[in-house]
């Protein structure tokens, strides 16, 4: 009798400690305590509750990356975050999504999604991924979006469409951010801004990190105008096909192959050494400033940058020196550049406040 009460006092003392370690080491080097209620507001059992937070306190966190990508900005910032999170001990793997490509998700959670705004929306490719996804049965998904403009009314609902398409899917939302990245459609702020958000980028990132490390949700709920103007952004996507059929490549075309293999939407191929441009275009723009011979163009020119969009002239130098610049003329500075003004502007210029 005096043992089996011994016994289970100690069983006691045991799950008293466990939980302690585990719940509560919001200080300790895997700061990741999970909350105990659920979406429904019921709360999580404690066997359940230990073992997410086992996970989530990086005993076990293997989180996939997946994300896409046009010109290469989403990538940096996927990478950077994969980096990040590596630090914490996650284990990571980091792939873009490709619309012919199959992505193994079975053992990841969290999962967390990347992908550039496009008409204050995820591109298509995005959905179609959402879409060949297995059932989430509540693993846990971060969302994250790439835009050139910020927080910016209408911007605010461009997760909206991704996430609801997830929580049908029965994913459940964790957390949701965005990253201002250099824009590479319709305007471009200056050289020197373009080349500070860049600099910026990992501590974007590090902000979105802090944040997952505190284990709290976070959710934006977008106003009825965003949802508005995210939802009439979504009719953006029916004149694709038509850009991309309008796409061509003219003679100094090199035949190397690269717009076809770094195409998102698997709309390029190669048909005796020249792309062939299909119906299943996605708007990235990454033939079109990516091409190393600079040969293909629009028929439909309006909203792309004159100078074209190269982020990697944009990155600083080894040398410590700024990038040449991105042919608006400007000398690389390390004065505080000033944000361009008007409306278009106001969630860069916000953003760029928030890290002074
Ligand atoms: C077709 C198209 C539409 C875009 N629409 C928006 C938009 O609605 N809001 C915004 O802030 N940026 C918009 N952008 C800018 C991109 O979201 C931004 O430059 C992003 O960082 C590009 O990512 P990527 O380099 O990974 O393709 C758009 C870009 C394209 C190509
Ligand atoms: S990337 Fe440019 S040079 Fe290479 S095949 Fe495509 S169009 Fe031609
Ligand atoms: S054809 Fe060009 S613009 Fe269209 S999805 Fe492919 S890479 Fe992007």
């Amino acid at each position: 009798m005096v043992s089996r009460n011994l016994l289970h006092s100690g069983v006691r003392l045991m799950r008293r400690r466990v939980r302690d370690l585990v719940l509560h080491s919001a200080q300790g080097p895997h700061p990741f305590v999970i909350d105990n209620k659920r979406r429904d507001g019921s709360r999580v059992a404690f066997y359940e509750r230990v073992k997410r937070s086992a996970r989530y306190n990086g005993v076990v966190v293997k989180a996939l990356i997946a994300y896409y990508t046009g010109t290469g900005g989403t990538g940096m910032v996927a990478r950077e975050l994969g980096r990040q999170l590596e630090g914490l001990r996650w284990q990571i793997r980091v792939e873009r999504i490709k619309s012919e490509a199959t992505m193994m998700v079975d053992g990841y959670d969290p999962i967390i999604l990347l992908f550039p705004l496009h008409a204050e929306n995820a591109p298509q490719g995005v959905y179609d991924w959402i879409d060949g996804l297995p059932l989430g049965e509540d693993r846990r998904v971060i969302v994250i979006c790439t835009s050139g403009m910020g927080e910016m009314p209408g911007n605010r609902g461009g997760r909206w469409h991704a996430i609801r398409r997830l929580e049908g899917k029965g994913y459940d939302l964790w957390y949701e951010d965005s990253v201002l990245m250099p824009a590479n459609y319709l305007a471009s702020a200056p050289a020197s801004v373009n080349r500070r958000l860049l600099a910026m980028m990992p501590r974007q990132v590090a902000r979105i990190v802090a944040g997952l490390k505190t284990g709290r949700r976070r959710r934006v709920r977008p106003g009825l105008i965003d949802r508005l103007v995210s939802a009439a952004g979504e009719s953006f996507k029916k004149g694709e096909a038509a850009f991309g059929k309008g796409l061509s490549a003219s003679a100094v075309c090199a035949g190397c192959g690269w717009c076809a293999g770094n195409c998102p939407a698997a709309n390029i191929t190669m048909e005796g050494g020249r792309p062939r441009f299909g119906d299943a275009c996605q708007f990235c723009l990454g033939c079109l400033y990516g091409c190393p011979e600079k040969a293909i163009s629009s028929n439909n020119p309006k909203g792309l940058l004159a100078g074209g969009y190269d982020l990697q002239a944009l990155l600083p130098r080894a040398d410590g020196d700024g990038a040449a610049g991105d042919g608006d003329g400007e000398r690389p500075s390390d004065d505080r550049p000033q944000p361009p003004k008007g409306l278009l502007w106001s969630g860069l210029r916000r953003y760029l406040r928030s890290f002074e």
